[in-house]
């Protein structure tokens, strides 16, 4: 790419963050049907969730859970609980309530227009009591569906979850992999060409959340933004067009006595 090339590039992109104010009718105002709050079941098989966070062990002093926030990529690859698997879950996407007639679903995080544009699809490595594999969360009923079965063992399936991560093999360590999809038209239907935008803003929420469910729960996990959407997809079993993958978030169990390794990932800014 030249150097034009990507000054153009940077200009478009830089286009998605502002609010374009020309008026136009959106679907919602044409009255054009809602898209569905979630997306439908993508099996059939459920496995509900345990909802009983009251006996989770976890931090409750709040400036310790914020002040404790942190980015780890130094997993010690043991099992996590099927209750704080659910409890993770439940804290990025869990619905609460139903506004109007269906009209949107009310959650642990907020949305733009409560449109809540997202799928959570966990690869689960070592979660104590479910088969590894890609799963698909589903927020009405706190339960999830196994989509395809994954083995931590496959060098295969394990070199295609790296490459999904742009090689960061860090993720590989992690207990569970929340891979995060994005359903446009839940935000298009009300925002038009702004939606995009505030979508983006969305995501952020919902990773801050599972950031201060590990700092509550002594795991450790990492936002990742850089990852191979397309490959994402296809592992997922996502059209890529209407629904695709664009953000994930390793999580693991930790040791403070890893902290020299965790600093190691920010050795680079002790070179010239
Ligand atoms: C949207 C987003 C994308 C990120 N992508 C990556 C990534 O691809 N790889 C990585 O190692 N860290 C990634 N991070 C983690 C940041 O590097 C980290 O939050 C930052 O260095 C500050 O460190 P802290 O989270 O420990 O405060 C990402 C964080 C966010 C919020």
């Amino acid at each position: 790419m030249t150097e034009q090339e990507k000054k153009e590039r940077i200009i478009k992109s830089r286009e998605l963050i502002h609010w374009h104010k020309e008026p136009f009718d959106s679907d919602q105002k044409l009255q054009l049907p809602q898209p569905p709050l979630v997306k439908e079941p993508m099996t059939g098989e459920l496995i509900p969730l345990p909802m009983n966070f009251e006996d989770l062990p976890m931090c409750d002093d709040f400036v310790k859970i914020i002040n404790g926030r942190r980015s780890n990529r130094v997993y010690t690859q043991q099992p996590i609980s099927l209750l704080a698997f659910s409890f993770m879950l439940w804290a990025q996407q869990g619905v609460k309530g139903i506004r109007g007639n269906n009209y949107a679903t009310l959650r642990t995080v907020p949305s733009a227009g409560a449109r809540h544009p997202f799928e959570v699809y966990p690869l689960v490595l070592n979660v104590e009591g479910l088969k590894p594999g890609i799963y698909h969360y589903l927020p009405m009923k706190n339960a999830v569906e196994l989509l395809k079965e994954g083995d931590p063992a496959d060098e295969a399936f394990m070199a295609d979850v790296k490459t999904s991560v742009r090689g960061q093999a860090f993720a590989l360590k992690a207990s569970v992999i929340f891979y995060y999809s994005i359903t446009q038209y839940r935000g298009e239907w009300r925002y038009g060409f702004n939606s995009h935008r505030v979508m983006m803003m969305d995501a952020g929420h919902v990773t801050q959340n599972l950031y201060l469910c590990c700092s509550a729960l002594g795991l450790g996990g990492c936002a990742i933004g850089a990852l191979d959407s397309d490959l994402c997809d296809s592992m997922i079993g996502l059209d890529g067009k209407d629904e695709f993958c664009f953000y994930c978030m390793p999580v693991g169990t930790v040791s403070s006595d890893n902290e020299d390794a965790e600093q190691g990932f920010y050795a680079f800014l002790n070179k010239k």
